[in-house]
């Protein structure tokens, strides 16, 4: 299964590149990067729910500072490094992070990401071998700037597949304008790392949730999110239309696995579903969908859960990830070790205990073969 030479291998983790900050940092709505007299650190400010802290701050040099700090851990391919030396890491394929380019004007969108794909190809470049990326592709653009952009990241020497929001064109990953760009990427063997970012409406999560950090929107928005775009793929027969196409779930599929059953059911007994003859015997499941087109990292942070993906994806297709920048620890040295990536690896080890090749082949195996990470181009 594993190759026992692969070593660790992280498939989820992030960086904001130089010129992406510049823009964030030119803007005056989230995603925005902004300097306030109470903080060291310039700010970032990514999420629906952070906006009416960065109003408040805005207005009231006294009030709470909005975001988290964007330390060097965002922008330093040296730190991405160093970071990984500390959790003894060997290569990293890194992704831009969330909101990508889908703030970017139509106008805009095709000439960002391609000098940001390229940026991310020269900075896998200082450190071949050890870092590959997923490129992000300029979705509010029309359909041929968007193909021109698969085209172009299918070139670049480091580039390993594309990570895609969950809005697609506008209208999510249902869509079936977006056909051809899963056709393309599937021809050109370049899987999809899909990532969340807009969480569910900010409503559901109550009158008191500013008592409550990021965690609503973190631990169950982001994993929600995610769940139902893929599931809506699913059952728009996106992965029947694109037999090859090949996508990774973020946070091991939101809770796919874990609400897989509970799909099924719902679509063998959906009256709707049978009338329009959409329950013939020869149906793919779900179950074989995750099987068969679907490989989710590792970033669950729990043994349970963990055993949950490798039992409904198979540990053949299980990546670890650490989800680097975001998380860092708290109370300790940013420089040093951090708990939410001892937290994955723990919970890897734990999960497979006495199967030594589902170690391996989660830590690193998976992703050196799917990714083609033993191969320069
Ligand atoms: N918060 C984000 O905005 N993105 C991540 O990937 C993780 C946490
Ligand atoms: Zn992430």
């Amino acid at each position: 299964m594993a190759s026992p030479t692969s070593g660790i291998v992280d498939i989820h983790t992030h960086m904001y590149p130089p010129s992406y900050v510049e823009i964030m940092e030119s803007r005056t709505t989230i995603p925005i990067v902004r300097k306030f007299p109470q903080a060291s650190d310039p700010r970032l400010i990514l999420l629906e729910e952070e906006v009416k802290s960065l109003e408040d701050a805005l207005k009231d040099p006294q009030a709470k500072v909005p975001g988290r700090p964007l330390t060097t851990h965002y922008s330093s391919v040296q730190q991405k490094i160093h970071f990984m030396d500390t959790h003894g890491i060997q290569k990293s394929v890194v992704s831009l992070a969330n909101p990508w380019l889908d703030f970017l004007d139509a106008s805009e969108s095709p000439a960002i990401a391609k000098k940001i794909n390229e940026e991310f190809s020269d900075l896998c470049g200082q450190y071949p071998r050890r870092l590959f990326f997923f490129a992000a592709l300029p979705l509010t653009a029309s359909l041929e700037d968007i193909l021109g952009s698969v085209e172009h990241v299918r070139g670049l020497k480091y580039c390993r597949g594309v990570i895609l929001g969950t809005s697609g064109l506008g209208k999510g990953l249902d869509d079936p304008r977006l056909l051809p760009v899963y056709k393309a990427l599937a021809e050109s063997k370049l899987p999809i790392f899909l990532h969340p970012h807009y969480g569910l409406p900010s409503e559901v999560w109550g009158d008191r949730a500013g008592e409550y950090g990021h965690v609503l929107p973190l631990a169950l928005g982001f994993p929600m999110e995610t769940t139902i775009a893929v599931t809506r793929m699913f059952l728009a027969g996106v992965f029947d239309e694109v037999r090859e196409l090949q996508i990774i779930l973020a946070h091991s599929g939101g809770t796919l696995p874990f609400l897989a059953g509970r799909i099924e059911s719902c679509v063998v007994h959906d009256g709707q579903l049978l009338r329009e003859g959409k329950l013939a015997k020869s149906r793919r499941t779900v179950w074989d969908v995750l099987k068969e087109q679907i490989y989710l990292d590792a970033v669950v942070y729990s043994p349970a859960s963990l055993k949950l993906a490798a039992e409904s994806s198979g540990a053949d297709r299980v990546m670890f990830g650490t989800d680097h920048p975001f998380f860092p620890p708290l109370e300790t040295d940013e420089q040093g070790e951090w708990e939410s990536v001892t937290w994955n690896t723990a919970a890897i080890k734990k999960a497979t205990e006495g199967k030594s090749a589902e170690t391996e082949a989660i830590l690193g195996g998976n992703a050196t073969r799917v990714l083609r990470l033993d191969e320069e181009f």
